[in-house]
């Protein structure tokens, strides 16, 4: 299949995936009994992990989206982080959880939940589905994390390459060639 072309090999199954997610759904349902967690999305390569996640969840909840910028078209950090979109809700007050694609070198992550700080949540927490420590530059605290992957360029479930890839049902890792030509 086409999409299929530039996977070296299949990472994380989509098996392994919905299990792990699951399980992330329940920790979460358990942890904010009698409270509505605010559910905050960061667009787009969270998209996939948010859909599953939300619907593990046993507990009121409600969802937003935020999207800043911190990747150009290739796979470097740039350090530079834009808002591209911001959160409707009002967090005042409210129990939020950051879902994430991947926490990487963390710089996108520590810039958004410093900012989230200064707007009066009562509680933040983080979760990733993926962590790759190797790369972080600064540390980040996680709360929920699916999986610990290694210092690979990954795609699929959401994650991107260039924006491609992203429909891919499993994680994988990218052929090197596909980046470096
Ligand atoms: P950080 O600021 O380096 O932690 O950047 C995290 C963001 O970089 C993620 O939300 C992804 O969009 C992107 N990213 C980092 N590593 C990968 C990868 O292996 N595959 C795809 N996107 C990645
Ligand atoms: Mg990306």
């Amino acid at each position: 299949m086409e999409l299929h072309r530039d996977v070296e090999r299949i990472l994380l199954s989509e098996e392994q995936i919905k299990k792990r997610v699951a399980d992330i759904g329940r920790e979460i349902s358990l942890d904010y009994q009698g409270r509505k967690p605010l559910l905050v999305s960061v667009l787009k390569g969270s998209v996939v992990f948010m859909a599953d996640l939300m619907r593990e969840i046993t507990v009121d909840c409600d969802i937003d989206f935020m999207s800043v910028s911190s990747y150009g078209k290739g796979q470097k950090t740039t350090g530079v982080v834009r808002i591209l979109k911001d959160l409707d809700h009002d967090i005042n007050g409210r129990h939020v959880i950051v879902v994430e694609d991947i926490l990487d070198s963390g710089l996108t992550l520590s810039y958004i939940l410093e900012l989230l700080k200064t707007r009066g949540a009562a509680s933040i927490r983080l979760c990733t589905l993926l962590d790759k420590p190797d790369r972080r530059k600064v540390s980040v605290a996680v709360d929920y994390s699916g999986f610990t992957v290694p210092d690979e360029f990954v795609v699929g479930y959401g994650l991107d390459y260039a924006e491609l890839y992203r429909n891919l049902p499993y994680i994988g890792v990218l052929k090197p060639e596909v980046y470096t030509k």
